[in-house]
């Protein structure tokens, strides 16, 4: 967020420890995220990278399998001159992550690399394991002293945790609780990868840097929000995680509720980390706890099942790789959500998400009140539409603001016009992946862009009574849409029941 601060500091030396460095997520996005960094020069001068993995693993076939994945996986090719700087500083550490004998050893490995620098240096550990291990690790870190070295100086260590971040109120207390014994708050870097999205980063600049908005940003002249972030894939090979989870705690509790609360935020007194994320969690903590049952429950939950994505056919949810044929899991859910503070009170803001829809998008739109129909509005030919303003997160990047004109003729007639900047067009193609941003920011110590340990709890509190009643009722109420489709009709019909319809995949012209 802070892209002046952090890029024109220059984060201390560094050694880099991922933990769970021969896992997906390091080949697909922490190695290119590196490697891009590295390339722009953006790292800091005296960079190390230890990978920690429970098989034990040569440097050289370490750093062999981060250079194919950065082949297969990087946004740029690989630049040799700077992957042979690179790929000196790479090296491996095999061991456990209960045994604290493990990371005694890793220790003393840090303590090498320091000694041969001749200075001393931060370390950035990152957590990307399966959550299982978390807890482990962070003790390990805490008892053998790698938490604190440094502690108090600009080398103070840090940790980021991947997601996710507990699965429902009391385990993600419990993950603060071992965090903050070993850490302190400003060491800790929870990530939510939409917070490193370009676009989501400039829904801030956008909101507070026109004064157009503002002033109607708000229940006098906002009659709905709605965000969507749907996905087109299906589980794939993740059944074994996804089926545990579900769409509320995969991408409702972390990504759409980071949207929601940079959307409905108050303006942060500076662009300090803490102001804003105190923003954020006054905002969080102003949502009323949704109603569940009868008519007016404002939740929707849904599971697909088979039908044609993109014109293929796709198996539906009970029949792909590892989930249990009776599995209530949802994959797709829909909320509807009531700010009660001044700015928002009366203004619903709808949130979905879910696999196998009919398209990728993820976008925020903000529906505006119509005008009093006095002059336009009141018969069949001049109808109106609202004005929307749509920001565009993914993909085809941009905003666009829908107004209504005249359609050129004789008969006055009304028709939706869109004023349209889409990023690509303005700012080219190659825009930094989100975790180049936030790996980047974790080691300036700039914590905007992760989640602080109260936001995740918040987000918790509000969704866990949610999950509970799911958990009791098992598949009643488990709506099913085919794939390929928006979702089940009863996502439509709340929507409808409150005057609205999803603007997100309608043909809106
Ligand atoms: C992850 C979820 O956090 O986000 C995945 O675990 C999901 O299930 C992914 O597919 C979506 O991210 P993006 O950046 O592709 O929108």
């Amino acid at each position: 967020m802070n892209k002046e601060t952090t890029q024109q500091s220059n984060p201390p030396p560094t050694i880099l420890v991922i933990f769970g460095a021969s896992g997906d997520l390091t080949a697909r996005k922490l190695a290119p995220a590196i490697f891009n960094l590295s390339q722009d020069d953006l790292l800091p001068a005296n960079c190390f990278l230890i990978g920690v993995g429970r098989t034990p693993m040569e440097d050289e076939s370490f750093r062999k399998y981060l250079k194919e994945a950065l082949t297969k996986h990087s946004r740029r090719e690989i630049d040799q001159e700077n992957w042979n700087a690179l790929e000196q500083n790479i090296f491996f550490h095999g061991g456990g992550y209960h045994e604290i004998d493990s990371f005694r050893l890793l220790e003393e490995k840090i303590l090498n690399l320091e000694k041969e620098l001749g200075k001393p240096s931060q370390c950035l550990f990152y957590i990307s394991t399966p959550p299982g291990v978390f807890e482990p690790i962070l003790e390990n870190l805490g008892e053998s002293g790698l938490a604190k070295r440094h502690y108090g100086t600009e080398y103070a260590s840090k940790v980021i945790i991947e997601k996710p971040f507990g699965k429902d109120l009391q385990s993600a207390r419990k993950l603060n609780l071992v965090i903050n014994q070993r850490f302190d708050e400003s060491q800790v870097f929870r990530i939510d990868h939409y917070l490193g999205k370009e676009t989501v980063q400039s829904l801030l600049v956008q909101r507070f840097s026109n004064s157009l908005f503002e002033p109607v940003w708000n229940r006098n002249y906002v009659s709905c929000v709605q965000i969507t972030v749907s996905e087109e894939l299906g589980v794939g090979k993740r059944g074994g995680y996804y089926d545990k989870n579900g769409a509320l705690r995969d991408m409702i509790q972390n990504h759409v509720m980071q949207l929601l609360a940079l959307t409905s935020m108050e303006p942060p007194s500076s662009l300090n980390p803490e102001a804003i994320r105190d923003e954020k969690v006054k905002a969080l903590k102003a949502i009323k706890p949704l109603s569940l049952k009868g008519e007016n429950a404002e939740v929707v939950r849904g599971v697909y099942t088979e039908g044609l994505v993109s014109g293929e056919k796709a198996i539906g949810y009970l029949n792909e790789e590892g989930i249990p044929e009776d599995s209530f899991t949802e994959t797709y859910a829909a909320l509807c959500l009531h700010i009660e503070n001044w700015r928002w009170k009366g203004v619903p803001f709808y949130l979905r998400s879910g696999k196998r829809l009919t398209g990728k998008a993820s976008e925020i739109v903000v529906q505006f009140k119509r005008p009093p129909g006095i002059l336009f509005g009141q018969d069949e030919r001049f109808s109106l539409a609202p004005n929307l303003l749509v920001i565009r997160i993914q993909p085809n990047e941009g905003v666009t603001l829908y107004l209504n004109s005249k359609t050129p003729g004789l008969e006055t007639k009304l028709q939706p016009i869109q004023l349209s900047f889409g990023y690509e067009t303005t700012f080219g193609s190659n825009t930094p992946e989100a975790y180049e941003r936030l790996i980047l920011d974790a080691l300036n110590g700039d914590g905007t862009l992760f989640i602080r340990g109260d936001e995740a709890e918040i987000s918790w509190g509000l969704l866990s009574p949610i999950l509970d009643y799911w958990n009791e009722q098992e598949s009643i109420g488990l709506e099913s849409y085919s794939a390929g489709t928006w979702g089940p009709v009863e996502a439509d019909k709340l929507l409808l029941a409150r005057g609205h319809e999803w603007i997100t995949g309608k043909d809106y012209k």
